[in-house]
């Protein structure tokens, strides 16, 4: 969040802005999040209004963009989703199989509420801009239920890869590079890249990243130490299937047993975050607290995907038809896919949303296993809307990271015990 509001204040000029809310149903966390962003503030724009709310109807009213990025059951639920499939031997991830399944049906209800928030008070022209996971399923779910609602989904590993990708070409920022990219959330393949000149630079960087493997992360977040085999894995994959330039995500579902092999069953990824980002969070806001604001924090605030957000507000603020990659309905963009698939693709942000752009046909390896992950995901949204068992062990046992219908079964029965409260009763 501190890293967004930075990103904000350092663009107003191009993003205007009158008043910033921030608003969590978590008064705790709020608080301490809301002492980060007020120093934040202070540093960037003192004038800035800057409201801190735990009532949705103070947040809402009135509002032009809701930028929202929830985590439903907080890093706990998170280490279920990791650990539980890793009983079994199977990747334990927050998006990624059963792990983002769970997180899934954990997160739908409280996204439609959060639209419903925004259609009573926001103003009629709002948007939502979501980053809230596992957003494929998100943003299939939303649709399903709220097919008007004026949420788009966005993700930012793909700005994260093209600031990697910008930098191996001598160039500076994700968006000099233009991509043409088909896919699904944390599931996609480049295809082309343009530079401004319009040049195709992926022959080029294809070679190089061959030669010495995938630029380090130029961006804060990404280059935490437990992100590094993700960035030494996209060679790997780039050598298997040379022929585009693949999402790091992939390499759960490439790689699903070499995965899941490499993770410590006993120290997740929601452990390593507990023990370092969230920690950290609550050591700055006590030093900011404790000093008045005085002692200078250190923010970890230069991400991708504060830039990210904030651009794609902009294009749609100012109908500037700026292209970017977003998660969008395929209405045919992809022919071989269905027409209500939520792809992930390029689109001209217009001020009444993404239009997205012509892929056609994909080659069969990808279409094969884009197809696959969309009916898992797809299925769990019915289990949600249906109440059904039997279609929750279907989206378990269809994900390409379980081994079989019997392992399906166990993980997701253990799931059902761990999500009490979460997920609808399943029958
Ligand atoms: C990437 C993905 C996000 C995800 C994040 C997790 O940025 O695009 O969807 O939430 O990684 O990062 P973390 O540091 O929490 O493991
Ligand atoms: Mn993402």
């Amino acid at each position: 969040t501190p890293g967004i509001v930075k990103s904000l204040l350092v663009q107003k000029d191009r993003f205007k802005l009158n008043e910033l809310v921030l608003y969590d149903n978590n008064a705790e966390r709020q608080e301490a999040v809301g002492v980060i962003v007020r120093h934040v503030v202070e540093m960037f724009d003192p004038e800035l209004k800057l409201t801190l709310t735990t009532d949705p109807e103070v947040a809402m009213t009135d509002a032009d963009f809701i930028f929202a990025q929830m985590r439903v059951g907080l890093y706990a639920m998170r280490e279920q989703d990791e650990k539980i499939p890793l009983k079994y031997g199977v990747v334990g991830q927050e998006t990624c199989g059963p792990g983002g399944l769970a997180y899934g049906l954990r997160t739908i209800y409280p996204m439609v509420e959060l639209i419903d928030y925004c259609e009573k008070y926001a103003k009629p022209t709002y948007w939502i801009v979501n980053y809230s996971n596992p957003a494929a399923i998100v943003a299939k779910a939303t649709f399903r239920l709220r097919p008007k609602a004026r949420i788009l989904n966005i993700c930012d590993m793909p700005v994260a890869i093209m600031l990697s990708f910008a930098k191996m070409l001598g160039l500076e920022k994700y968006n000099d590079v233009d991509p043409v990219y088909f896919g699904l959330n944390h599931f996609g393949w480049w295809t082309h890249l343009y530079d401004k000149s319009d040049v195709d630079r992926m022959p080029e960087l294809k070679e190089k990243i061959m030669k010495f493997g995938l630029a380090a992360s130029h961006d804060k977040h990404h280059s935490d130490p437990s992100w590094r085999h993700t960035w030494e894995n996209f060679k790997e994959i780039l050598t298997d299937f040379p022929e585009y330039l693949p999402n790091t995500y992939l390499q759960y579902y490439l790689y699903a047993k070499e995965s899941a092999e490499d993770m410590d069953p006993n120290y997740t990824r929601a452990n390593m975050v507990m023990d370092g980002r969230e920690k950290d969070m609550i050591e700055q806001a006590k030093l900011i607290r404790e000093s008045g604001g005085k002692k200078e924090a250190n923010l970890n605030l230069f991400n991708a995907f504060g830039d990210f957000i904030v651009d794609v507000a902009c294009s749609i603020a100012y109908n500037n038809a700026d292209r970017y990659l977003v998660i969008v309905e395929n209405k045919g963009c992809i022919p071989q896919m269905p027409y209500d698939a939520m792809v992930e693709v390029p689109c001209y942000l217009r001020k009444w949303g993404p239009e997205p752009v012509t892929i056609g046909n994909i080659p069969q390896f990808q279409l094969g296993m884009m197809m696959q992950q969309v009916s898992s995901e797809k299925l769990i949204v019915d289990a949600y809307f249906e109440h059904s068992y039997q279609k929750a062990l279907e989206a378990f046992t269809m994900n390409k990271t379980v081994p079989s219908a019997k392992v399906a079964r166990k993980i997701l029965d253990k799931m059902i015990e761990a999500n009490k409260g979460y997920w609808p009763e399943l029958h």
